[in-house]
């Protein structure tokens, strides 16, 4: 079957999407730097389930309907703090380093993140939501494929109100796979542009980070410059992440 690829490159186009919805569409979300690669890595460790919340206040309240949901999430790239969560002592930050078998062992986690569990949302009426990210890029794409998917939106999460290098390189290596699968695709502009970026940048994804917003911000403070490498590994987890109609994202 013939698969039509379309990326949206930024925040401003998957929430103007989100108002049309993404009915009869499959989606692949992004946010290599770090929500995607965090989530991939807790479900390859056995966590039971990550539930994106878009705000701190709704992460907190989350904790009602799921008891003993472990909070986690960032927001400037940092943990959240019981200041900013109204009192709430938050177990995780955005670190995929944090996410540890011996830590989210059949844990529920309820996430919020500045982009990454936002992007995730605003996908929530497509016909299938998967978690993207450099770690889990083959497992995705044959999943996707044996889907039979006609219509895939890869959406890369960005950073703030911005694109992201790192999520269309992404979306990129996303595209050049599949190509290279043999899959007959139509690949529309805004792939093509992924696409090309990853040709372009694709050998050297630890130096693009130097020219990437959230890379350089991570590469500078000393606790977290491990993540970027961390998650630009490839192939390292053979799972797929799928957001449930409940909204929470389970390993299949
Ligand atoms: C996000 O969701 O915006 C990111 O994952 C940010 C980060 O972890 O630094």
């Amino acid at each position: 079957m013939t698969m039509n690829i379309e990326a949206l490159l930024s925040p401003a186009e998957y929430q103007a999407r989100r108002a049309r919805g993404f009915v009869g569409e499959v989606c692949v979300v992004f946010d290599v730097l770090r929500a995607t690669s965090v989530i991939v890595t807790g479900l390859a460790n056995g966590a039971g389930g990550f539930v994106p919340a878009e705000e701190i206040s709704e992460a907190v309240t989350l904790r009602a309907k799921y008891p003993g949901a472990l909070p986690a999430g960032e927001r400037e790239g940092l943990k959240i703090t019981a200041a900013q969560s109204g009192g709430v002592e938050f177990d995780f930050g955005n670190s995929p380093r944090e996410y540890t078998k011996s830590r989210v062992s059949e844990k529920i986690i309820i996430s919020t993140t500045t982009n990454g569990t936002r992007a995730l949302r605003a996908c929530e009426t497509a016909d299938a939501v998967a978690v993207g990210s450099f770690l889990n890029l083959t497992a995705t794409v044959m999943w996707l494929q044996s889907r039979g998917a006609s219509r895939v939106v890869l959406v890369c999460a960005g950073t703030g109100e911005s694109a992201a290098l790192e999520d269309i390189l992404c979306a990129g290596a996303f595209c050049d796979l599949l190509a290279r699968s043999k899959q007959t695709c139509v690949v529309e502009d805004s792939a093509a542009a992924a696409w090309s970026v990853f040709r372009e940048a694709g050998n050297d994804l630890l130096g693009a980070m130097r020219h990437a917003q959230n890379g350089r911000r991570l590469l500078e403070n000393p606790e977290l410059r491990d993540d970027v490498e961390f998650c630009l590994r490839r192939d390292v987890f053979e799972i797929v992440g799928l957001m449930g109609r409940d909204g929470m994202i389970r390993r299949v």
